[in-house]
């Protein structure tokens, strides 16, 4: 094989790879129907510890759920990324890790999440 070949076979690889990710991604963010009782075992479990009972944080540099303006009034699809892939904002003191430092989560489970979030703690 040539050295061409295996570059082209790497970046066509790598195209496919992230098409993967781009529709699995974009097919929950379009079925956003989380369960959120299950989404509230997922939060007791894996979330709680940082962001405590009330959603407004075990503490400082946890974000407040409740906050009209807080973290929940951004999209699912930007919340679900983020949950996912860990975030932190500029300045931050202290990352949120990735699926909350869950590997075993799943997609589903975080759709679940964040349906728990918005009930327990967005806008009534
Ligand atoms: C080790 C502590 C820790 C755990 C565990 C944790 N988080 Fe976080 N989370 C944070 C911190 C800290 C931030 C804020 C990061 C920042 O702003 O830099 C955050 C931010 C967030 C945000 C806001 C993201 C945004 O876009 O504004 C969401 C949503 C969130 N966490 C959900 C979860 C969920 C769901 C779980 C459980 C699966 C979880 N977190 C587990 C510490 C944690």
């Amino acid at each position: 094989m040539t050295g061409l070949t295996v570059g082209k076979m790497a970046v066509m690889f790598a195209f496919g790879l992230g098409g993967l990710v781009l529709s699995a991604l974009s097919v929950s963010a379009d079925h956003a129907e989380g369960d959120k009782a299950s989404g509230a075992t997922v939060y007791n479990g894996t979330c709680v510890a940082c962001h405590a009972d009330n959603g407004k944080g075990a503490f400082p540099g946890v974000p407040n759920f409740t906050k009209r303006k807080g973290p929940l009034a951004k999209s699912d699809h930007e919340l679900a990324l983020n949950i996912i892939t860990g975030f932190q904002s500029p300045g931050s003191m202290m990352p949120m890790p990735a699926k909350g430092g869950d590997p075993n989560l799943t997609e589903q489970n975080v759709m679940d999440v964040i349906a728990y979030l918005r009930s327990a703690f967005g806008k009534k």
